[in-house]
Order: C-alpha cells, then structure tokens, then sequence
C-alpha cells in the first residue's frame, strides 16, 4: 500500500472524480477526509470506502465558507494529528462567452474554482510545514491550458489554478511540499450537464467527444483516479509546480 496511514482531505468526492480519487486512495492505504458540500453524497462515499475495507470519514463542507474550510482543516489535524494529503477538487462551469457571463457568474466562478483552492491551501500549509512533507492537488482541467470558445469564466479560472499552484510549488519545495494541478479531459460525470445543455442534448455531447477527442472516448473516473494517486503518493516525489494533463490527446486538437 502507498499511502499506508497517511491523512488525505479530498473536497468534492461526493461523486465523480472527486469520489474515485478519495476511493483509490482508501485502497492504498490512506485515511481519507470526505468533504462534499452534501452531506448525503459525502456518507454514501465513506460507505463505499469502508465497505471495501478501507478507512475514511464524513465531513461535510461547502468549500466557499471560510469557516467551514477552517473547521474541516483543523478539525482533521485534530483528529488525525497530521495531514498529508490535500486533494482540493470542487468545481463549476458556467457556460458563455465574454458577453454572456455576468459578473455574478465570473464572481461565483472564481470563489469556487480559485478562491477555495487558496483558502485551502492557505489552511493546510503549515501543518504540511511542519511536517516536512505534503502533496497539494488542486484540480483544475485541460482547459487550463488551452482556449475554447463559450466558456470564459471556466477557462480563465482553470488557468489561474496552474499557475497557483506552480507558485506555491516554488516557494513551499523547500519544506517538501508539493503542489500540482490535475488536468483532466472529458470524464463522463453530472458535472458536464451544462456543457450537455448548451450543446443541445445527450447525442450530440456524444458526437461531439467521438469528433474532438484524438482518442475518441470519454476518460473513465478510473483513468483518473490513477493520475490522483501518482499525484498524491511518493510516486511522483520529485514532480512539482506541474499541470498533469490526461484527455486522449484533446489538448493538442
Ligand atoms: N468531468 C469532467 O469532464 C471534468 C473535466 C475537467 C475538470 N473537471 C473538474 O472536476 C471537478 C468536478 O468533478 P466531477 O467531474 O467529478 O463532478 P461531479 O459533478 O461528479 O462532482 C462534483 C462534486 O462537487 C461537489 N461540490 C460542488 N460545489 C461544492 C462546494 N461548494 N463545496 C464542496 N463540494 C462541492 C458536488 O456536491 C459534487 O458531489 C471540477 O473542478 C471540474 O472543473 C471535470
């Protein structure tokens, strides 16, 4: 097991990717800190978990609150005495082009898919400080490195996390903590329904990834899951300040 006993907190693992990684990580060994902002989604992952045998727990937690974020860093430092794992997922698209995302929704864009991600890292730093070891993750997304039309406030915030996070990669690898920004293609999961919405439906959100993707397929949450655990595990111990891109080659279409 490669993560025996160490404190993983993944926010957003109530479904999807969030969820495979904080499972992949169970089965490695990890003890893992289930935050999703619904507490029903949060229990039914844990149960998963411990189902298979593996050891995780509930906390519920809307990554925009600052005191929620505080209280799920210091209640599993607490808790558990350490932390060295912080996978920080949570994630919206709005979709639109320049003129049609409002200021509300560039604002609310960058809370969640920026913002938490500093509160996160903000909170968990010191303690991966004193340590002497941690592995940040942030989630951002291929279309952190490339632009597409109708999405502006995803694409811009997308790219922001990369370079948040080759930023705290430079300035915390001397205490050795690592920070990387997982950059995954397409994944099947109910987090594309806008983008199956300003499509037109199902079918042609199909059409669209059997054109578009070199590969010509979904990735699987599995596919990703492992990227999560390389990204989290000693695995990857010298990689730092990267953007880990997995999308059958969509980046480079
Ligand atoms: N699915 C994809 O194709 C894809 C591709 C690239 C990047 N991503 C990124 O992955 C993340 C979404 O993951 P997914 O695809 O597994 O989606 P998903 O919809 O399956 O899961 C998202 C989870 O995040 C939780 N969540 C939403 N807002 C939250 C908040 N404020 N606080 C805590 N939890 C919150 C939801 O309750 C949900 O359980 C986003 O950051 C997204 O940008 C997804």
């Amino acid at each position: 097991m490669i993560l025996r006993d160490r404190v993983a907190i993944v926010t957003g693992a109530g479904s999807g990717i969030g969820r495979g990684g904080a499972e992949i990580m169970a089965r490695e060994g990890a003890i893992v800190v289930v935050a999703d902002l619904s507490p029903e989604r949060s229990e039914e992952t844990v149960a998963g978990i411990v189902k298979e045998g593996g050891r995780a727990e509930a906390r519920p937690t809307d990554v925009t609150d600052d005191a929620a974020m505080e209280e799920l860093i210091e209640g599993t430092v607490g808790g558990h005495g350490r932390l060295d794992i912080l996978h920080s997922h949570a994630g919206i698209q709005v979709e639109g082009n320049l003129e049609q995302v409002t200021s509300e929704d560039m604002d609310d864009s960058w809370k969640l898919n920026v913002r938490s991600h500093f509160m996160a890292a903000r909170l968990a730093i010191p303690q991966m400080k004193a340590q002497g070891r941690g592995s940040i993750i942030f989630t951002s997304s291929n279309s952190g490195v490339f632009v597409d039309t109708g999405m502006f406030a995803y694409i811009t915030t997308k790219a922001a996390v990369i370079m948040m996070s080759r930023q705290i990669a430079l300035d915390y690898a001397k205490f050795n903590v690592r920070c990387n920004a997982l950059c995954p293609g397409w994944v099947d999961t109910p987090f594309n329904e806008p983008y199956m919405r300003q499509m037109g439906g199902r079918e042609a959100l199909e059409g669209y990834v059997r054109n578009r993707i070199p590969m010509g397929r979904w990735a699987t949450v599995d596919e990703i899951a492992e990227s999560i655990l390389f990204l989290a595990s000693d695995r990857s111990s010298f990689m730092t300040g990267q953007a880990l891109v997995i999308d059958g080659g969509e980046c480079f279409n």
